[in-house]
């Protein structure tokens, strides 16, 4: 008997061996273990059998149940395992081999320039401690002209450069809708319920009414940012400026500010950087002046900062909106804004893909 089942034990072994699906694995743990399978036939065949038989073939038994419960557990796990690699390795897509990618139809997407570029410069701002905020494309005249403190009957108004929303439900002058001109919109959005010292940029599409051309849209991209705590001076501006501009170009930039005209802040400036193109000294990317025009800033009204609940005794602070088209085509050579959004593949498709 003990032969026997010795016998079978070393049978099972080899038979597990062989076996390669789990269905088969089962149907020879239920062929040896089952209710009518061999090793409870041997165990009923003991009734007649002694006391010492039915104790030392008893437990022999019980022991070859144990191994073979092992024995098959690993074997259904290792085979499951298989099961799982098979599907893997099949179902692998080796995205290293990009040309085999494009030959079988798929092709990879990719960023818009301006994404990358508002993406980078997203980084260095963020590196430096400033929040990135967001606002409504469709804004309120109280957000993008009055906490601005652009006054009524200032040029900015003129239907000519804001897109107005009629709503026909309502006629109040108090409610108009429009499309934003401009980001600074989130000056105020952003101030509110902050406590100073904070900073943030807000970078998103602005919308003009404008006939287009070479260097004009009617949708096109801002990055807003805004500092403002106690002491704030214009060397600040400067410095930050600067600063930010050598990270985004990758170099020592100089800049220079003349005075500019924006409601919102006072004193206003143009901030421009000397050109990296020809290094100063004169060509047509700046006119020949060794100048290029980059970004409008200064220091935010005290109206603006009042509008965002900031105490003007004590805060104040500056803002700057960066043109973030034109950087762009500063830094690929792009000689026409309306590629940017002319929704040509071939265009797009030259920028970084993923
Ligand atoms: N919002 C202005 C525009 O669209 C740009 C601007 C000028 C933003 C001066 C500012 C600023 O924050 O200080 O033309």
């Amino acid at each position: 008997m003990i032969e026997k089942l010795n016998n079978l034990f070393s049978n099972f072994t080899t038979q597990l061996e062989a076996l390669s699906k789990q269905a088969e694995v089962l149907n020879l743990k239920a062929d040896l273990l089952g209710k009518n399978g061999k090793v409870s036939e041997i165990l009923s065949s003991l009734k007649n059998a002694s006391l010492e038989e039915k104790k030392s073939i008893g437990a022999l038994a019980n022991k070859i149940k144990d191994d073979v419960q092992q024995l098959i557990n690993q074997k259904l796990n290792a085979l499951e395992l298989e099961v799982i690699n098979h599907k893997l390795a099949s179902e692998r897509i080796d995205i290293s081999h990009l040309d085999s990618i494009k030959a079988s139809g798929l092709y990879s997407g990719g960023y818009h320039p301006v994404t990358i570029v508002q993406k980078e410069i997203e980084e260095i701002f963020l590196s430096m401690g400033f929040e990135v905020l967001d606002g409504p494309h469709i804004e309120d005249e109280y957000h993008n002209f009055e906490a601005l403190n652009i006054p009524k009957d200032h040029p900015a108004r003129d239907m000519t450069d804001t897109f107005w929303f009629q709503r026909p439900d309502d006629t109040s002058v108090a409610n108009k809708y429009l499309l934003r001109t401009h980001t600074s919109t989130i000056q105020v959005r952003g101030m509110k319920g902050k406590r100073p010292p904070f900073k943030f940029i807000a970078p998103g599409k602005v919308f003009r009414a404008e006939r287009t051309d070479a260097s004009h849209e009617m949708v096109f991209h801002q990055l807003e940012g805004m500092l403002v705590g106690e002491n704030i001076s214009v060397s600040h501006l400067i410095f930050f400026m600067k600063t930010i501009l050598s990270e985004i170009f990758k170099k020592e930039v100089d800049v220079r500010l003349r005075p500019g005209f924006f409601p919102f802040v006072e004193p206003g400036f143009e901030l421009d950087i000397k050109c990296l193109i020809c290094g100063g000294g004169g060509c047509s990317v700046c006119k020949q002046s060794g100048w290029v025009e980059l970004l409008p800033c200064g220091m935010v009204h005290p109206n603006v900062l009042r509008h965002g609940g900031i105490d003007t005794n004590k805060y104040n602070g500056f803002a700057f909106g960066l043109g973030l088209d034109r950087l762009v085509m500063l830094k690929y050579g792009i000689d026409d804004i309306r590629h940017l959004h002319g929704g040509d593949l071939r265009f797009v498709s030259q920028f970084k893909s993923y």
